[in-house]
């Protein structure tokens, strides 16, 4: 008897929805150090050079440009990660303070994943070290039965070790990376001899980013800022630089999620228009408008345009249209406010009704899409 065919073909594993930045530029960085010669702080994969090429791109090198922003942020960020402070990268949502601390990371360390999520939640134990408990009650304290977290890793390896959200821990979770920043040691009090202190190698060092929106960095404790350099990273002021960014950032997410198409511009002018004004309150011809609190940041805007195109493909075989815009920006303007969702139709009806062009006049005639 013939052996039944399976229904289903065998499938391809599904990809890494999104690989960490060492694994996605593993390429640009492979070529950067080769090509990276002189001198590096001790521990570092990259010199300084090379680590500034990998984050700000160079085109005749065939490097991307990742982040967009001040390169003098950038060289002041690494000249504190080669010094015995650590990076506190503080910032409205949205302005890339994580992307820049991963690339930091696997531009430096080659690993940007030994990364602690601040929360309410967060414990010391997530942070340094904790125990397997099967073996802890077998064999007592032992190197084998410590279960390693970042911090701990970090200091062992001698790589970057990423904290984000530091503010929204609470504050004595805050305080237990003091002896950390400025000893460069940990202890590990229940092992004794050697196993008991865990000395910091070379090219250890912290990143921590914190949300302006949060508990803000005011309450952390002075002892603890004072172990940080701090870098504020503002929204992008250029209307056609961030245009770019979201346009090319939403390109990369749309090809992604299997989207054959790239977006409409008239459509992409719109949404970056809209967001900046909401976001600053100030129209792109400079009057003064009321603006929303919801976040309305570069991060968001890319992923309403990315949206939108999966909206405009999948739902029609079409790159997104103005009306997808109305459609997606329920959810991120007015997100838990009624009092945005007001003002986003006054915005509607006192801004986007003045403009001519035929886009902006779908735009305006979509508004009834505004749910409520
Ligand atoms: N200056 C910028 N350069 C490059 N990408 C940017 C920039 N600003 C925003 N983005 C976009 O936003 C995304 C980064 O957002 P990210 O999560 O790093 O922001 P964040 O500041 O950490 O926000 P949050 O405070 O909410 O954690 C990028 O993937 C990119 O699409
Ligand atoms: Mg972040």
């Amino acid at each position: 008897m013939a052996k039944a065919k399976s229904p289903v073909p065998p499938s391809q594993p599904a990809s890494v929805q999104r690989p960490p930045a060492e694994v996605l530029y593993a390429e640009e960085l492979a070529r950067l150090t080769e090509a990276d010669s002189g001198p590096r702080p001790p521990g570092w994969k990259l010199t300084l050079g090379g680590v500034r090429t990998f984050i700000l791109g160079d085109p005749g090198l065939g490097v991307r440009k990742k982040f967009v922003g001040n390169p003098a942020l950038v060289d002041r960020a690494m000249v504190t990660l080669a010094t015995n402070r650590g990076l506190m990268l503080v910032g409205e949502p949205g302005t890339a303070k994580s992307l820049l601390s991963e690339l930091l990371c696997a531009a430096i360390s080659g690993c940007s994943t030994l990364t602690i999520q601040g929360g309410a939640s967060t414990t010391e134990d997530q942070i340094k070290y904790s125990w397997n408990y099967a073996l802890l009650v077998a064999e007592g304290p032992s190197p084998r039965a410590l279960v390693p977290a970042p911090l701990y890793q970090g200091l062992r390896l001698g790589q970057l070790v990423r904290f984000e959200e530091i503010t929204r821990c609470p504050l004595e979770v805050q305080d237990s990376l003091l002896s950390v920043l400025s000893d460069r040691v940990l202890a590990v009090p229940e092992l004794e001899g050697e196993f008991g202190m865990l000395f910091a190698r070379d090219g250890f060092n912290v990143i921590a980013t914190a949300n302006t929106r949060d508990r803000g960095v005011n309450e952390m404790s002075s002892a603890l800022k004072r172990r940080f350099n701090f870098e504020t990273i503002f929204p992008i002021p250029d209307f056609r630089v961030e245009l770019d960014l979201v346009k090319e950032e939403t390109e990369r997410l749309l090809s992604r999620s299997g989207v054959p198409m790239t977006p409409d511009p008239r459509v992409l002018e719109i949404l970056v228009t809209t967001f900046r004004e909401l976001r600053s309150g100030e129209t792109h011809e400079g009057q003064a408008m009321e603006r929303l609190s919801a976040v309305m940041s570069t991060a968001e805007a890319v992923s309403v345009s990315h949206a939108v195109g999966v909206r405009g493909y999948f739902m029609r075989g079409e790159p997104g249209t103005p009306e997808d815009i109305v459609e997606c920006l329920a959810g991120t303007a007015a997100k838990d406010s009624a009092e945005d969702m007001k003002k986003l139709r006054r915005y509607f009806e006192q801004r986007v009704s003045k403009r001519k062009e035929d886009h902006w006049r779908r735009y305006y005639e979509a508004r009834h899409l505004l749910p409520g």
